[in-house]
């Protein structure tokens, strides 16, 4: 148990609010979001940088939370799953992941969605291959990864068709 003198104060933004919290200098970023602030969509597995499940946006750039200590968050934004809902609404490519059954035991499903949106910011028509390599940080035991590219490149056409006809909110 940290000692509460040993604790620094940690601000930053938390999917678009500021949020102050106490952390131990020692802590990453992961042990914040879960043990302090009850963000408990980001998963941890490997805790060693190799498995992705723990990916988070920081500054809009994907970054594995278990490799970042909390105090290098301070003044920066950071986004987790619990952000890339569209309010109370599945993303397009959260209801894609759903679509395309890309979704099983589920641990490594935050991690990939947090990074195929940055991947979809960044590039937002991708081809199978970029998706594939974009994606290489994070691991799924489950579904062979297939049902994950499909979901990705589904949501990259749903956006396209989106923003050639400007009918967003248009589809079910
Ligand atoms: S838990 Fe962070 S990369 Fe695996
Ligand atoms: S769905 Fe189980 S690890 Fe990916």
């Amino acid at each position: 148990m940290t000692d509460a003198s040993t604790l620094e104060p940690l601000s930053f933004s938390l999917n678009g609010r500021p949020v102050t919290v106490d952390v131990d200098p020692r802590e990453t970023l992961f042990d914040t979001l879960r043990e302090r602030l009850r963000q408990t969509g980001t998963k941890g597995a490997c805790l060693e940088g190799e498995c992705g499940s723990c990916t988070v946006l920081l500054d809009g750039e994907p970054v594995t939370s278990c490799l970042v200590m909390a105090l290098q968050v301070a003044g920066r934004e950071v986004v987790t799953i619990e952000g890339i809902a569209e309010s109370s609404q599945l993303s397009a490519l959260q209801a894609a992941f759903v679509r395309a059954g890309a979704v099983q035991c589920g641990y490594c499903t935050p991690g990939l969605i947090v990074s195929a949106t940055a991947l979809l910011k960044k590039n937002p028509r991708p081809s199978e291959d970029e998706v594939r390599r974009g994606l290489a940080g994070n691991l799924c035991r489950c579904t062979g990864y297939n049902k994950i590219v499909d979901a990705v490149l589904d949501a990259s056409r749903e956006g396209e068709e989106l923003s050639e006809t400007g009918t967003a909110g248009a589809r079910a």
